[in-house]
């Protein structure tokens, strides 16, 4: 058992993901609930440093479980990259009594908080990003909701397509990860699915792909291609003047980062930003909360952040078997 502590902050930082009120909720009512004052942190690592906290209790948070983006905001700090924004971070918790910050955020906002880790302050990381591309949980905040989103628009895309006997190549999102391309894929039927963890650059072959399937009758090519790998405009100029099937591209860009969370990203929300809390109240440092093999663990933040992450082969086997 770790020292009783008293003020907790809490703070969304990096891109925006449906869930993040959902956490940042039950990170405040789990921790009121408790006696503990909860500092919220605007703006990511920018309000940190700039001292822009509001006072959160169990009413302050009512009504934004159903709501997209973040009501703390969110950022990207340049500033907290340098040395001297970390150490200014590091002073401004202890000036405002922050013992432990709760960080919900991405891969890199979990940088910042090992920063501070170092630097003596107590971080719990909560993953919230849309990409799921961090390495020690088999979930990250948001990513559903992305995909569902995703996946209702490349459906729509799909009536136009099929109408006009086009080709589409439509863009998500995922930053250097495919986990949204794959999972659409897979649901969306599409005919190619484009991951940058595997993309061989072979436009011949997505050519010969779209005549084939043009052959065997389909109406519709559908490639859904990941943001890592890019390109989809000069690439669908390049297939269209190859196949004489006319190529569009959509790219989706922020629609997928909104919106109203699925229930699992509220639940996995709940869940994580309460079981954050209940990490500081057990004594815990320097934890990132993670969701493992079907349950809720915590690891060391400098062990999860060294632990590598690789895409499911057998989703990439099968997305493969179906795309015909
Ligand atoms: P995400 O958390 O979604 O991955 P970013 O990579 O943009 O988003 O990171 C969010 C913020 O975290 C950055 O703007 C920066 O302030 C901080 N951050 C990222 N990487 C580091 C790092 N190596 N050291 C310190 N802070 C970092
Ligand atoms: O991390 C979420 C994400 O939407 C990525 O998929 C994308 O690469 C990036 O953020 C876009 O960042 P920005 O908010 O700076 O446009």
């Amino acid at each position: 058992m770790g020292r009783k502590i008293s003020t907790i902050g809490v703070l969304t930082s990096g891109g925006d993901a449906p869930g993040m009120n959902a956490a940042v909720r039950a990170v405040v009512r789990t921790a009121t609930a408790h006696g503990l004052r909860v500092i919220g942190v605007r703006k990511g690592y920018n309000g940190l440093l700039d001292e822009d906290y509001i006072e959160l209790d169990a009413k302050s948070v009512a009504e934004i479980i159903n709501r997209g983006g973040t009501f703390l905001y969110t950022a990207r700090s340049p500033r907290f990259m340098t040395e001297q924004g970390q150490q200014q971070g590091a002073d401004m918790c202890r000036k405002h009594g922050i013992e432990a910050l709760i960080v919900i955020g991405g891969d890199g906002s979990y940088r910042g908080a090992q920063k501070l880790a170092s630097l003596g302050i107590n971080t719990i990381g909560v993953p919230g990003t849309i990409d799921l591309d961090i390495a020690c949980t088999d979930y990250t905040i948001g990513f559903d909701t992305a995909v569902n989103t995703a996946m209702s628009a490349i459906d729509k895309v799909r009536d136009t397509s099929t109408s006009h006997e086009r080709c589409s190549i439509i863009e998500v999102m995922g930053r250097h990860a495919g986990y949204i391309a794959l999972s659409c894929g897979i649901a969306n039927g599409a005919e190619d699915i484009l991951l940058p963890e595997f993309y061989d650059y072979d436009e011949e072959k997505l050519a010969r792909h779209i005549i084939d399937t043009r052959k065997k009758g389909k109406r519709h090519h559908i490639i859904v291609n990941a943001e890592g790998v890019g390109h989809s405009t000069s690439m669908a100029r390049r297939l269209q003047a190859a196949t004489g099937v006319t190529t569009r591209t959509t790219v989706l860009g922020y629609v997928q980062r909104g919106g109203s969370p699925t229930a699992r990203d509220r639940v996995m929300a709940s869940m994580m930003g309460s079981y954050a809390v209940d990490l500081i109240l057990k004594g815990a440092r320097n934890r990132i909360v993670s969701w493992r093999n079907g349950t809720y663990v915590d690891y060391d933040i400098d062990e999860a952040l060294a632990m590598q992450k690789e895409i499911d082969s057998y989703e990439i086997r099968v997305s493969k078997a179906l795309c015909r």
